[in-house]
């Protein structure tokens, strides 16, 4: 790569810090081990080893590191509210074991179409342990939702209201309701995951007396309090804290003026998962967490103990629980070197253009919102990772190649790093296989699971050719 001395120097620099934050992950997180093959292991799993087995590119995601971050999650609130009920954001990863590991662990389970809600009675959640929100439900949804007796709707709007009364009414069954509110609260996350700010889900929270009014002059349906989501991946306490406080004070205000008592606060989710490590300001760059499962509890509960104790809490993690449990293992599977020229056609840059197997349409959603992954050789776990490169998926399309690297779009891998060497990247088991597609007609990826005991085996098959033509009709 060209460049001036100066920005050569702050290349190593970055270099330097890059590689002594990647050892730091190899010696002392939970999830990583290098073997004496210099493999990377992730929880007892060999990720070259299982690539000579299972064709790239795969996630593999970790029994294990669900557990850990479901307890981590799960002690923060026992710690200081123990009537807090958890409900896993399923958008996060519907994947049916791994709904099967989270029921395993005792949480319950959130969801946002009647297909959701079904997934989770499928795996056997009652519906007593289902929450449903969403902007859209459609009477199909509803009908679904309350013919099976969930916990909780979270109705977005009067529309919304109005549709769940008059089904509940002809089912003659009780639909149990939260009111989803906007309590108007930004937060330094990524614009487009911001839920609780000029936001179009739920409602002002000044229509919440009127709502609240309507349902009680509603014999099928039954208000449990009010809902809020602050947003996902959200860097900090404050707006948790500020928006809690809100819901709070209009709880305790419509208790007294209507004379009832709320059953429940659902304060949603949010928690940030890490995806850089290190001493970064999450505040300009949310890929680092800032926060973490105790900040998230003590900013909700010290707000809602002003208000009662003997109150029910409800949350709506997903991010947390899943985004570190899961690695992707790709393949680098073609390289080339090229020249940017500037305007007067005179090179400027040498650039190494690594290309993996796994673009766009495999981690989807994340790379739309310029994600950070930590990216690895896992062959040469242990080797200097100290030649940049960009890296680029396999699609046709200008844009699929990954924005957000060690240094603006350049990554860092061994400069002895061979074609068929196992890559991976880490951190990638939330709002990823949800929204794979299947563009330029590349099948959605198989899904591997390494359980409790160390045992792999395949979650889900990736599609088949029959699978993709499948729909047509010609
Ligand atoms: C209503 C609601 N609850 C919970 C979640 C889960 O959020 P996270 O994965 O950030 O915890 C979301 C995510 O968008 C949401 O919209």
């Amino acid at each position: 790569m060209g460049g001036t001395t100066e920005e050569k120097g702050s290349r190593e620099q970055l270099a330097t810090e890059y590689n002594a934050m990647r050892k730091s992950i190899l010696h002392t997180d939970r999830r990583f081990t290098v073997n004496d093959k210099g493999h990377l292991v992730f929880d007892g799993a060999d990720l070259a080893e299982i690539h000579q087995t299972y064709p790239t590119p795969v996630y593999l995601y970790s029994e294990k590191e669900i557990i850990r971050n479901y307890e981590e999650i799960r002690s923060a609130f026992d710690a200081r509210h123990n009537d807090t009920r958890c409900f896993f954001a399923s958008k996060a990863c519907s994947v049916m074991k791994i709904l099967d590991v989270i029921k395993d662990t005792g949480c319950s389970v959130e969801t946002n179409s009647r297909y959701e809600v079904r997934k989770a009675l499928e795996i056997g959640f009652t519906g007593d342990q289902i929450v449903f929100n969403g902007v859209v439900k459609t009477a199909e949804d509803l009908e679904f939702a309350i013919a099976n007796d969930l916990y909780l709707i979270n109705v977005d709007s009067f529309h919304e209201l109005a549709l769940i009364n008059k089904i509940s009414t002809r089912l003659k069954k009780i639909a149990n309701v939260c009111v989803r509110v906007e309590p108007s609260v930004p937060s330094a996350t990524h614009p487009g995951l911001v839920t609780a700010f000029h936001a179009k889900s739920g409602i002002d929270l000044h229509e919440a007396e009127t709502m609240v009014r309507r349902i009680q002059q509603l014999p099928h349906v039954h208000v449990r309090g009010l809902h809020m989501h602050v947003g996902d991946q959200v860097p900090e306490s404050e707006p948790f804290r500020l928006a809690t406080r809100i819901v709070v004070n209009e709880s305790m205000r419509l208790e007294k003026r209507l004379g009832i008592r709320f059953e429940l606060i659902n304060v949603g989710g949010g928690i940030p998962a890490p995806y850089k490590y290190g001493d970064g300001d999450p505040l300009t760059d949310n890929m680092y967490p800032g926060i973490g499962c105790d900040d998230f509890a003590e900013a909700i509960v010290s707000e809602v103990h002003r208000w009662r104790r003997d109150i029910r809490i409800c949350i709506e993690p997903g991010r947390k629980v899943t985004a570190s449990a899961a690695v992707v293992l790709t393949d680098i599977a073609c390289e080339k070197t090229k020249t940017n020229f500037n305007e007067n056609r005179e090179p400027e840059e040498i650039v190494h253009w690594k290309f993996v197997d796994a673009g766009y349409s495999v981690f989807c959603d994340q790379l739309y919102w310029n994600w950070y992954f930590n990216f690895m050789n896992a062959t040469r776990a242990n080797q200097a990772h100290d030649q940049w490169i960009k890296l680029a998926g396999p699609l046709c399309d200008g844009g699929d190649y990954f924005h957000q690297g060690v240094d603006k779009e350049f990554f860092l891998i061994p400069s002895n790093t061979r074609i068929g060497d196992t890559m991976v990247f880490l951190d990638a088991g939330a709002y990823t296989i949800e929204s794979q597609t299947v563009y330029n007609n590349r099948p959605r990826t198989a899904v591997l699971l390494v359980d409790k005991k160390g045992q792999i085996s395949k979650i889900r098959r990736e599609d088949t050719y029959e699978d993709m033509v499948g729909l047509d009709i010609y």
